[in-house]
């Protein structure tokens, strides 16, 4: 008997719906070696429904999302749709009702793919970035006072609370501690500035530091911070910050990785679900026309099977997607690779074998 998991397909806007089905292809002829098994469900959520139907996410999407083994997301935005719409009704409403407080973005620079970074390889550029993902200035909490006049006042709040700078600190020592790497922990905040909630992470990261002996920590300010993952990347390990830092820094992260071809991120409750998707966002002027590259949504199929905890299909992906990248595509940039999205799918089926 195979073991069977159940997955939700959100192909979404843009590209989307073209990288997912390249994700599953490859999915498939993983199952196809081994002893597992996927169902895959599909969800019509996205930009393009909500401009048929005006619908979002219904109450009984969330309810069946919330009772699958792992979601696979292509990609939510649409030009059609006002900005901020997609973002905070589709996105950050799935990490909040299913509480994928982690977001957990490896950036790897894999031989044979070009970085930004001059004199920097694949040795010096490898490391973990955990962002929570459920609280900070993302809670959405503050309001405008007198808006639309001369007087008036914009407030954001950014909201931490204990239980959530605790799991995320948690999940990232625990993350460390099993990760192959330096064993290095790096809190990344601005405690010279915010003085409440960088203090509350501070204290926090120490406290927890305690269990884990194990584990170098060090704290960097979130603006040297950025000039560090330029200047030498060599020396993070895992990096844990809070979600506004950890949006800004991991796309300094994917950059430097190769780019939106590659990079790829999960959204986790490592008590429930757990949402994977390709970060680069729907590229709507490559869509349909089959050039956009998929490698990013087959990592992110890849980081699904380790969160499912099958290692070895996890490990032969990576393994697959590292010999595409090194020995046949050109560039990992749209339009550039050498190769149609869909043929990069089936030249990694083909490296599977
Ligand atoms: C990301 C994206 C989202 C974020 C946007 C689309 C709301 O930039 O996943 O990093 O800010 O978290
Ligand atoms: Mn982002």
């Amino acid at each position: 008997m195979k073991k069977a998991y159940r997955i939700a397909v959100i192909p979404g806007d843009g590209t989307g719906p073209e990288v997912v089905a390249e994700g599953i292809k490859v999915l498939k002829a993983v199952s196809k070696q081994s002893s597992l098994d996927f169902q895959f469900k599909t969800f019509d959520i996205g930009g393009e429904r909500y401009l048929r139907e005006g619908v979002l996410v219904a109450d009984d999407e969330i309810s069946q999302l919330k009772r699958i083994d792992a979601i696979f997301l292509g990609a939510i935005g649409h030009p059609g749709v006002k900005p901020g719409i997609l973002e905070r009704e589709i996105l950050l409403k799935l990490r909040f009702e299913l509480d994928l407080y982690i977001n957990l973005r490896p950036v790897a620079l894999f031989a044979g793919v070009d970085t930004p970074l001059k004199g920097k390889g694949p040795g010096d550029i490898d490391f973990v970035v955990v962002r929570e993902n459920s609280e900070g200035m993302y809670a959405g909490g503050g309001g405008f006072f007198k808006k639309g006049t001369p007087d008036e006042i914009a407030i954001q709040e950014s909201v931490n609370t204990r239980k959530g700078v605790e799991r995320c600190n948690r999940y990232a020592f625990e993350y460390c501690r099993k990760r192959d790497g330096k064993k290095r922990l790096t809190l990344c905040g601005k405690n010279n500035v915010l003085i409440y909630e960088s203090d509350l992470w501070y204290r926090v990261f120490q406290e927890l530091h305690e269990d884990y002996p194990d584990i170098t920590v060090n704290y960097q300010h979130v603006d040297a911070l950025c000039m560090w993952m330029i200047k030498n990347p060599e020396q993070f390990d895992v990096i844990v910050t809070n979600n506004l830092f950890g949006d800004i820094i991991t796309d300094i992260g994917a950059i430097i990785q190769g780019g939106l071809g590659i990079a790829a991120g999960g959204n986790i409750n490592p008590e429930g679900t757990a949402m994977f998707e390709p970060i680069g966002g729907s590229a709507p002027k490559y869509a349909g026309l089959g050039q956009i590259n998929p490698l990013a949504a087959i990592s992110a199929a890849q980081m699904m099977l380790e969160y499912l905890g099958e290692n070895e299909a996890a490990e032969r992906l990576l393994g697959a997607i590292k010999s595409v990248v090194n020995e046949k595509i050109i560039s990992l940039d749209a339009g550039k690779m050498g190769y149609s999205t869909s043929e990069v799918g089936d030249l990694v089926v083909r490296c599977l074998t």
